[in-house]
């Protein structure tokens, strides 16, 4: 037999194991519990309320994992899971991993049924709507959804409010915005901006109370609206961060054709979310989020860079570019 280990597939293959650790210590409120200061096993358990059977090795897993520290028997958060995960924090992002943990774990239970048949597993498996009427029927599900954007986008808004020449315009809209995480960022970066957010009128109290909450409600307002059936509003630049990804190729096409229409001539549309190399053999990120659209859509999928700057020049952008932001999240940049 080669001497070939076979360790990455089973690292691989039950990589759910440390992903789940992950999600119920969210869920449990480990890394806030312990935000107030570091406590050995027997008081972190008794607070949280888990079964003395386990509990060592659930808090050993996730210093293992680089979740938790331990000294002298005592555990603590990690820089990283204090700043993040602790849900009295504004820098919060555990609504990403609280909708993980509550909705698309079991969701992808069913991914093998999801192949077989192209159809979504979520809760629009048993009603007609699309993925964001099944979501926001609930208010509960709808703030978690939200939040988890200003999760997922944070830190691709923070490259961007770098990476992109906002000196060079004075007004910008995030098209389907959620709770304002993009606008929040680039706004604190660039105080010559103004702009806001435009998205289901549902969603502006919950804009309206992030954005206030950094005290930008006079330079960033929320626009109410539907981009399939309103036109998109007028702005110097309007992004679009996961939105493409949600819809189907024509759907893609109209959203792309009614920013070129919203933009005037030298405006500039950004399409931001983990775009695949062209070469589909790099961005796993970005090939597994396709995959979640499948399991969240109906029509849904992400796509390349160039995919993106040819469906852009087709509507009538003159210029495009891909610009890397960080991590497995790239922009593409459409010039009218
Ligand atoms: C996947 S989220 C992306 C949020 C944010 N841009 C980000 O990247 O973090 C998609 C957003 O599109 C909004 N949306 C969905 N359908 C819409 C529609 N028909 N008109 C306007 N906004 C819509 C949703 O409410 C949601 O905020």
């Amino acid at each position: 037999m080669a001497d070939l280990p076979p360790d990455r597939i089973v690292e691989l293959g039950t990589g759910f194991w440390g992903a789940k650790v992950l999600l119920s210590a969210v869920e449990l409120g480990v890394f806030s519990t312990l935000a107030k200061g570091p406590l050995d096993g027997e008081t972190l358990r008794a607070r949280l309320g888990v079964h003395p059977r386990s509990a060592r090795d659930f808090f050993d897993a996730l210093v293992a994992l680089g979740m938790l520290g331990r000294e002298r028997d005592r555990y603590t958060n990690t820089p990283e899971t204090d700043l993040f995960l602790d849900r009295a924090k504004p820098s919060y992002m555990g609504g990403l991993l609280e909708m993980l943990n509550f909705r698309l774990y079991g969701f992808w239970g069913s991914l093998t049924e999801a192949l077989r048949t192209g159809q979504p597993q979520n809760e629009a498996k048993s009603g007609g709507g699309n993925l964001f009427d099944a979501l926001y029927s609930d208010p509960a599900r709808l703030r978690l959804f939200l939040q988890a954007m200003t999760g997922v986008s944070l830190g691709a808004a923070r490259a961007m409010a770098q990476k992109f020449p906002w000196k060079n315009y004075r007004t910008f809209i995030d098209i389907g915005a959620a709770q304002g995480g993009l606008p929040v960022q680039v706004a604190l970066a660039h105080p010559h901006l103004t702009g806001g957010g435009f998205d289901l009128p549902v969603v502006g109290p919950i804009f309206g109370e992030y954005v206030a909450s950094f005290g930008l409600a006079d330079r960033l307002r929320f626009q109410p609206g539907d981009f399939f059936t309103d036109p998109l509003p007028r702005a110097d630049v309007l992004v679009m961060g996961h939105i493409l990804h949600d819809w189907d190729l024509d759907e893609k096409r109209t959203l792309l054709r009614k920013a070129h229409t919203a933009l005037d001539t030298g405006g500039a549309l950004i399409v931001y979310e983990a775009i695949i190399d062209d070469d589909r053999r790099r961005n796993a990120f970005g090939l597994l989020m396709s995959l979640n659209m499948l399991i969240e859509t109906r029509g849904g999928f992400d796509y390349t860079g160039a995919d993106c700057a040819g469906w852009m020049r087709e509507v009538g952008f003159r210029e495009t570019s891909v610009v890397h932001l960080v991590g497995n999240d790239s922009m593409v940049v459409g010039i009218k």
